[in-house]
């Protein structure tokens, strides 16, 4: 399918970030142009941690995968974005992002993408992560400021640690929630 829509994917380290493709080929069924932009650790998770994961990555969305800033004199190699999908969404870059730090280029293009496109977001941590009081004022202020936070019903709803369940991660109800 040709598009001209362009979706970011956003991921951070937590397990789901193991399994990209999947919602990478969801989203270009939708009719999205996916690139793939990786936190510094979820990046070291799929380089040191997995053989040839990048450049498996790299073919399926036909963009280069990035992890770092540029540097002031080198091009965008990326399309601007239409929309952008944060997930796995780690309870450290949730607490960076709602309080505007933006020390990796995932951080930068969210941070800033909150006044620029629609975001949604797939959290995955466990039940005494979430347990932090800082983490549901982190959460409420992302939706004030118009972001698609998909924790709770409907979305992913924090598990037991240690008993994480990959296969059910949400990716699909993060899809669906993108615009048409
Ligand atoms: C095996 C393993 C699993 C982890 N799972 C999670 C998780 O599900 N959620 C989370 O918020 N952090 C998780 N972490 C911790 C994050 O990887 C860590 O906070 C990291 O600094 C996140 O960096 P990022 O937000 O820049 O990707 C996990 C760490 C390890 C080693």
């Amino acid at each position: 399918m040709t598009t001209n829509r362009t979706l970011y994917v956003i991921a951070c380290a937590a397990p789901p970030a193991r399994r990209l493709s999947v919602p990478i080929k969801a989203a270009q069924r939708a009719g999205w142009d996916v690139c793939l932009i990786l936190t510094p650790s979820a990046h070291r998770w799929l380089t040191e941690d997995a053989e040839g994961e990048i450049e498996a990555l790299e073919q399926l969305t036909g963009h280069p995968v990035r992890h770092q800033y540029k540097l002031p004199s080198q091009p965008d190699v990326l399309p601007p974005p239409d929309a952008m999908l944060v997930a796995p969404l780690t309870n450290n870059t949730l607490a960076k992002w709602a309080t505007a730090v933006s020390d990796t280029l995932a951080l930068g293009l969210i941070t800033e993408g909150i006044a620029l496109v629609p975001i949604v977001a797939l959290p995955h941590f466990n039940d005494a992560q979430a347990a932090h009081p800082a983490v549901q004022r982190h959460v409420a202020f992302l939706r004030e400021a118009g972001v698609t936070v998909l924790l709770g019903e409907g979305g992913f709803t924090p598990h037991k640690p240690k008993h994480g369940n990959l296969d059910a991660y949400p990716w699909q109800a993060a899809i669906d929630a993108l615009p048409a």
